[in-house]
């Protein structure tokens, strides 16, 4: 067992006080390598490339973007916002902190005010993370196995991770014995960056195929699927990482529990149904290749969309750090969101 900072060590987004350094990545697990953002339109050209992903990720990403436009003046700076939220559609995460940035902007906030506000979004995020770490935590009955999905961890955010945050408070708890990770395809964030993450801290993990969960399942192997969201809608359904309702169908199915981890900022009480949510679909050469080599013979094609939604009837729990709901619904969500 390790204490939840030793947990802790990656930082994907880092303020360079004229730049922002991202760990790229698109090249990892073998290649630790930065890119540096010195513009608003470098930063939403990574977001949308993938250099840096995850909700919270992305809208710290952005808010920093924001602050590399307002360095360069009030023109940069109402051309940076529109492009920045034009960035990827899915992750509330990006207009929420777009929104704050703006409502800083309107209230005449000049370019190291905003670079406060952007620190501000970042440490909270950090704060919340270990908040919810412990509080999901508290869910698992010790000596569980749970399956995750993804990547919801330190690379997602601005450190220690949402899901991957309360697999790490719940391994260093004893709650958690052993993680499962799906591949996540196309982009492999599960194999190429959960498994990542978790051999870093010696947490005891199993890589499957996404099409391996239900028998995983049904084996009895899993106590909960674990999992971050991209935004919740009022009602309380959950657009993740494509994958992620079937996921869900199938812990019902087999009696395994589900659990949603994310900061208030993945929270979207304006969008009431989950079937508003905007679904990214991404271009379908992703599908069509592996590590730059095509895979499906030439004339087919692919269709590619990156998230779905979870009907919040197949979530057990919602954890955000201002608390946690069991089956949520639009007023539990009204009443600790609102
Ligand atoms: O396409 P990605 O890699 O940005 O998708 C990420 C996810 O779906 C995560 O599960 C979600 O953003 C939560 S990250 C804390």
């Amino acid at each position: 067992m390790n204490n939840s900072r030793s947990h802790d060590s990656i930082r994907a987004v880092l303020w360079r006080g004229d730049r922002l350094r991202l760990l790229d990545q698109r090249k990892l697990p073998f290649v630790e390598d930065y890119i540096d953002c010195q513009s608003a339109d470098e930063v939403a050209q990574a977001i949308r490339d993938l250099v840096v992903r995850g909700a919270p990720a992305i809208g710290i990403a952005a808010a920093w973007g924001v602050v590399l436009a307002a360095q360069r003046g009030r023109f940069a700076l109402d051309t940076a916002l529109p492009i920045l939220r034009a960035a990827r559609p899915t992750a509330v995460n990006l207009m929420w902190a777009l929104d704050r940035m703006q409502a800083r902007v309107a209230e005449g906030a000049d370019a190291i005010a905003l670079e406060h506000e952007a620190q501000a979004i970042q440490d909270e995020d950090l704060a919340a993370n270990r908040r919810m770490g412990a509080l999901g935590a508290s869910l698992i009955e010790p000596g569980s196995d749970v399956l995750t999905h993804c990547n919801t961890g330190s690379l997602a955010t601005a450190g220690y991770g949402t899901a991957l945050g309360v697999i790490r408070a719940g391994f260093s708890e004893g709650r958690i014995q052993h993680v499962y990770a799906g591949e996540t395809r196309p982009w492999l964030q599960g194999a190429r960056l959960t498994m990542w993450e978790l051999v870093r801290d010696q947490i005891p993990a199993t890589l499957i195929a996404d099409s391996a969960a239900s028998h995983l399942m049904k084996c009895g192997q899993v106590k909960w699927v674990i999992v971050g969201a991209d935004r919740i809608a009022a009602n309380g359904d959950v657009a993740n990482k494509i994958g992620t309702c079937q996921l869900a169908i199938a812990a019902r199915h087999h009696g395994v529990r589900f659990m949603v981890v994310a900061p208030s900022s993945t929270v979207d009480l304006t969008t009431a149904h989950g079937d508003d949510i905007e679904i990214e679909l991404r271009d379908p050469t992703e599908l069509l290749s592996h590590a730059g080599s095509r895979t499906v013979v030439e004339g087919a094609q692919a269709w590619n969309p990156v998230f779905d939604v979870t009907p919040a009837n197949l979530i057990d729990a919602i954890v955000s750090e201002r608390g946690i709901i069991e089956r949520p619904d639009t007023g539990k969500l009204r009443t600790l969101f609102g």
